[in-house]
């Protein structure tokens, strides 16, 4: 090593050279230019990270306790040698993501290693395994921790908020939003409709509303406040508290919004109480907040559901009153939900007429709606006819939801040897389409049930050349029927696939 070095030292090898010197593979050295050099350098820190992380992921998926798996990782000289990165801790707790005692266990070794720092990013994730396993104990402890490195932001507490109110311990939550200011945060409107929000989104209403009349006293709420009570109410279904929440929040000078109304006109869409929903709609408008278009489009699916067909034209009109647009978004609701009503031509009117009177471009949705709708019905050549169009407009191009109505209508009719051999080839070859894993199933489970063993076959193996993991269910069931028709090759090269999976 010594000779080597002076040999390149006395080479007038460069910095950047000297540095490697002390690494091991010194043959490959002498040659490097500088810039290789600093390839070969970075090839190696590669080498290293993945080599570390081998070593520390052996040693920490033994231990039943994170104790253990950190005390295994203290005593082992192999772990003493490991340079610790940002990097390596990521990928590591990224690996152990499910597995809160290996990821806790070697976060806490690494802390203690004097040279090191966990980034905040690193306790974040950390937060978060210990959060999704519900570690309630040792997130408290970290937070603790993060609070001493000065590392605890709004965003973190509300990732514990919300942890502590998923699991149930609502009280835990609100308690850590009483802590606000030890952890250096403020308590102000903002973290207030932060513990609200996490309150309501977990259903615990009446918790919150009780919470927000004793911080009120010393909090100024915003629009947000009373929006998040209303969203939790409805939430619950308790609409009318949502009423007397816009009540209170004229009362607090407070302007119902758009979002205010919208929420509870869905809740009474919900109970396709539509005398209340136009009641609303008016006072909306009295108000001044004009509904949108998501309003519009809430309630007129609701009414297309409720089969009132009539009355969901007519909120086109209303909507045209009021100067709001139909949108893509819109239409494709109305015809979807009249679709699934079973009013075809409803749909077909909404989709021929309407749309175009109001200059809006159908979407690859809009035509798979109706194309699914057609194919439901086994209304064959009607699916086809919009296929056409669509191909035709050039607006958009077919996806795979396109073709699988299509593909499910030909094993229905048994138009399988004519009609679902163009339709392959044109999802292929006319529209580059790569099969995926639903398409692979659905063709293969069809093509095995009308008896077609070969061609399920081909395009299990198609399937297999393409990199798209079948199944089991599809395995087995191909596999009986290869052995009924004695495809001796066949049956074991999937029995081969099935013991790997
Ligand atoms: C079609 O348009 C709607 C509304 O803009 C959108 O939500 C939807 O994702 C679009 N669909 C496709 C397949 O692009």
């Amino acid at each position: 090593m010594q000779s080597i070095y002076r040999a390149i030292s006395q080479d007038s090898a460069s910095l950047c050279c000297k540095v490697l010197v002390f690494k091991s593979c010194c043959s490959q050295l002498v040659s490097s230019h500088c810039v290789g050099a600093r390839e070969f350098r970075h090839k190696e820190q590669c080498l290293d990270l993945t080599k570390y992380t081998d070593i520390l992921i052996a040693k920490a998926s033994e231990g039943n306790s994170d104790q253990d798996i950190l005390r295994s990782l203290f005593n082992d000289p192999a772990c003493d040698g490991i340079r610790l990165s940002q990097k390596l801790i990521q990928r590591l707790l990224h690996r152990f993501k499910d597995d809160w005692r290996s990821a806790l266990g070697i976060f806490k070794w690494a802390s203690l290693q004097s040279s090191f720092r966990h980034s905040p990013e690193s306790y974040d994730m950390m937060v978060d395994i210990l959060g999704k396993m519900k570690q309630m104990e040792n997130l408290r402890d970290l937070l603790e921790e993060m609070h001493e490195a000065g590392l605890v932001t709004l965003n973190t507490v509300a990732k514990v908020m919300r942890r502590f109110a998923g699991a149930g311990q609502w009280e835990d939550a609100v308690k850590i939003f009483d802590d606000l200011q030890d952890l250096g945060l403020e308590k102000n409107t903002e973290s207030m409709n932060l513990l609200l929000d996490t309150l309501c989104k977990e259903e615990f209403v009446e918790q919150a509303r009780e919470i927000f009349l004793e911080l009120k006293q010393h909090i100024a709420p915003d629009a947000y406040t009373f929006n998040i009570l209303i969203h939790g109410w409805c939430k619950v279904r308790r609409v009318d508290e949502a009423q007397w929440t816009i009540q209170e929040m004229k009362g607090h000078g407070c302007h119902p919004c758009v979002i205010s109304y919208s929420t509870i006109i869905r809740c009474y869409c919900q109970e396709q109480n539509f005398g209340r929903v136009y009641e609303l709609l008016d006072e909306m408008q009295a108000h001044g907040s004009s509904p949108n278009v998501v309003t519009f489009t809430t309630i007129m699916s609701a009414l297309a559901k409720a089969e009132k067909i009539e009355e969901a034209l007519q909120v086109v009109e209303r909507m045209r009153s009021v100067g709001c647009k139909p949108d893509t978004l819109f239409y494709n609701s109305f015809i979807y939900t009249l679709g699934r009503a079973g009013k075809v031509d409803d749909a077909t009117f909404v989709f021929k007429v309407m749309m175009p009177s109001d200059g809006v471009v159908p979407n690859t949705s809009t035509y798979n709606s109706m194309i699914s709708m057609f194919c439901h019905y086994a209304q064959k050549s009607r699916a086809f006819e919009i296929l056409q169009e669509m191909e035709h407009a050039g607006l958009c191009k077919p996806d795979l939801q396109t073709y699988h109505p299509m593909i499910k209508l030909c094993f229905k009719t048994g138009k399988i040897d004519s009609l679902l051999k163009d339709i392959l080839n044109d999802m292929v070859n006319k529209h580059h389409l790569g099969l995926d894993i639903s398409t692979y199933t659905l063709l293969i489970h069809g093509l095995c049930r009308a008896d077609r063993c070969n061609w399920a076959y081909s395009l299990f193996e198609d399937m297999i050349d393409q990199d798209v993991k079948p199944r089991f269910k599809t395995c087995r069931l191909l596999l009986d029927e290869v052995k009924q028709k004695n495809m001796f090759e066949a049956s074991e090269k999937i029995e081969h696939l099935m013991k790997k999976m």
